[in-house]
């Protein structure tokens, strides 16, 4: 196909040349005596101007046009396009193909709904600043390719087709038409494949690894994801994580030329629950969190004195704003968080005001006001109860806050590592152990005694990166003493019979020689977000699926025939 250049690429430089040029017609005005077509390709757009010396075919928009011509100075320049100070003669134009009007229009401003937009992701992704995400996924991925060789890694790649071994989410079985009755599983990450390539001796692996997690999706969250994934030999944490500031630092620059300052700060999980309610703490804004137990210690208020946690945050400015609809939709907040309601206090004309006032000693509530060092129009949202339900609410409640005042700076960038994470979480309501991070994580030696006694006092050896609020990456080092990796198992309530069922392979690779390693993942889609500045994962993943886990263009997933079911040895319970 004959083409002499990018339209995009087209400038000042190339005056008078003649060109050919390809791609579709973005926009076409008819003006008479003459037509302007936008014409769009990879690159960019670029006006050509047909006069009534050309046999001009039918061209609609989204046709697929070769056009041949010169380029001109345009008259009236156009600051909004790059190609925006010529334009293109043209002498003759050639319908390569016609189009059916698209179901949604194929420019960057779009009001297609979401369905639409996925049904017919093709059209959808013709839009310009659909493929801007993808140059900067891309961007990601040869910065990491690049760096990564640099520093002596190998990429190797782990199996799709697994066995089960549940690390946290649910996974997604295949079921095996030569074993019927047994299923491979996708997996969530390949943990314990990189695992063994460190016991195999590579010392540095890297993969850009698919991972599948059948889990409630939200707006960072997809069934298919992908992980820059990461593992090496006889590194300590400080070594490991610098290393990864240094990649992290080289993908911001290649792809925003932006310089991220390091070292990274490191924040204990402890802190940032403490001060922000989160462990994925947004630290761009204030609205830290406060503990008020001291002051409400002695309070005749059982509510607050008898507590587990009684936290509360500072919202400025808001007090004549918050009405009592505002309170209801606060105290409903509160209780899909477990809470039975939460308390507000304003402080108007230099007076506090609040239902809960009453309740409370006269020297409470000047050591409140002196505390939070309230100003007038300030509001005081409390929140008391257990502490796994207080601090989230109150954390997710400072981060719709700052989106609302619009405390957050755009184009601003907040990395930071979270730290010292506990090896386990329980379940308020069944008691249930689960690991914060996964099975592998290596407990900090002097906590080991308390695998023992109390679990949860235990910390681990993770991190995980958190920008703009997001975690966008999260590792540890790794366990590599079978007794230890036992004994975990064994805290997560598995019998010696199930892990060597489950985990025996594993267990055994420890006993030949495993170097102490560490590793982590960082979420390429997460990061693409971030760096293409969106809030939707969907927007960076060529082929998504919506919120409710469907591909709204195949359908995936669908019904397979009733013979593709008996030679699985399947059958489907109605
Ligand atoms: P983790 O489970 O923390 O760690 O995952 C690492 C990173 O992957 C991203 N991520 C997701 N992105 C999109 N959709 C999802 N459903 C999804 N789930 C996770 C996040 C997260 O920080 N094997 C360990 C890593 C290790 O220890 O080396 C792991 O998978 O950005």
């Amino acid at each position: 196909m004959e083409r002499s250049h990018n339209n995009g690429k087209l400038n000042l430089s190339h005056l008078d040349q003649e060109v050919t040029l390809v791609g579709w017609v973005s926009k076409r005005r008819n003006l008479g005596a003459l037509l302007f077509i936008d014409l769009r390709d990879r690159s960019g757009i670029v006006q050509v101007v047909v006069d009534e010396n050309v046999v001009v075919p039918d061209v609609r928009n989204e046709y697929v046009l070769q056009v041949k011509g010169r380029v001109a100075h345009r008259s009236a320049p156009n600051p909004k396009l790059k190609t925006g100070e010529i334009e293109v003669i043209a002498k003759e134009i050639v319908v390569l193909n016609t189009a059916k009007t698209t179901p949604l229009i194929i420019a960057d401003e779009t009001d297609a709904l979401e369905e639409t937009r996925l049904k017919y992701r093709y059209l959808d992704l013709r839009r310009p600043c659909m493929q801007r995400y993808f140059d900067i996924r891309d961007a990601i991925k040869m910065t990491v390719h690049s760096f990564m060789h640099q520093h002596d890694f190998i990429e190797i790649e782990t199996p799709m087709l697994c066995a089960s071994s549940p690390e946290g989410a649910k996974e997604y079985l295949v079921p095996s038409r030569i074993h019927h009755g047994k299923f491979y599983a996708l997996p969530q990450s390949p943990q314990m494949f990189k695992q063994l390539l460190m016991v195999a001796g590579f010392e540095r692996y890297y993969q850009i690894a698919r991972c599948f997690r059948d889990e409630d999706l939200r707006a960072d969250r997809q069934p298919d994801f992908t992980q820059i994934d990461i593992e090496t030999s006889f590194l300590d944490q400080d070594q490991f994580l610098s290393l990864m500031e240094q990649l992290i630092k080289e993908i911001f620059k290649n792809t925003l030329g932006y310089e991220v300052v390091l070292p990274l700060r490191q924040i204990t999980y402890q802190e940032a629950m403490e001060r922000f309610g989160s462990d994925k703490p947004d630290t761009r804004f204030g609205l830290e969190l406060h503990n008020l137990k001291e002051i409400f210690k002695e309070s005749p208020f059982t509510s607050f004195s008898s507590a587990e946690a009684l936290r509360a945050i500072v919202v400025p400015g808001v007090a004549e704003t918050t009405s009592r609809k505002v309170i209801d939709t606060l105290v409903l907040e509160a209780k899909k968080y477990g809470l039975g309601g939460l308390t507000v206090i304003k402080k108007e004309n230099d007076v506090l005001t609040g239902s809960v006032l009453k309740f409370l000693k006269e020297e409470e509530i000047k050591a409140l006001d002196a505390e939070l060092k309230l100003n007038n129009n300030d509001i005081v949202i409390i929140a008391a109860g257990n502490d796994n339900r207080v601090t989230p609410l109150l954390g997710a409640l400072r981060n719709q806050y700052a989106h609302q005042l619009g405390l957050i700076k755009e184009g601003t960038y907040d990395l930071l590592w979270v730290i010292d994470f506990p090896m386990f979480e329980k379940d308020v309501e069944s008691g249930a152990i689960s690991t914060t991070h996964h099975p592998f994580t290596r407990p900090r030696d002097e906590d080991l005694p308390y695998l023992d006694t109390d679990p949860t006092k235990v910390l681990g050896y993770a991190y995980d990166i958190v920008i703009n609020g997001y975690e966008v990456g999260g590792g540890t080092l790794r366990i590599f003493d079978q007794e230890v990796q036992r004994k975990i198992f064994r805290v997560l309530g598995l019998t010696d019979e199930e892990i060597n069922k489950k985990f025996g392979y594993f267990v055994d690779a420890l006993q030949y020689g495993t170097p102490p390693h560490a590793g982590m993942a960082f979420g390429l889609d997460r990061l693409a977000m971030i760096l293409g500045h969106t809030n939707n994962i969907r927007d960076v993943i060529a082929f998504p699926k919506n919120l409710a886990a469907i591909d709204p263009m195949t359908n995936a997933p669908t019904s397979v025939t009733d013979q593709q079911l008996e030679e699985l040895g399947l059958v489907i319970k109605k």
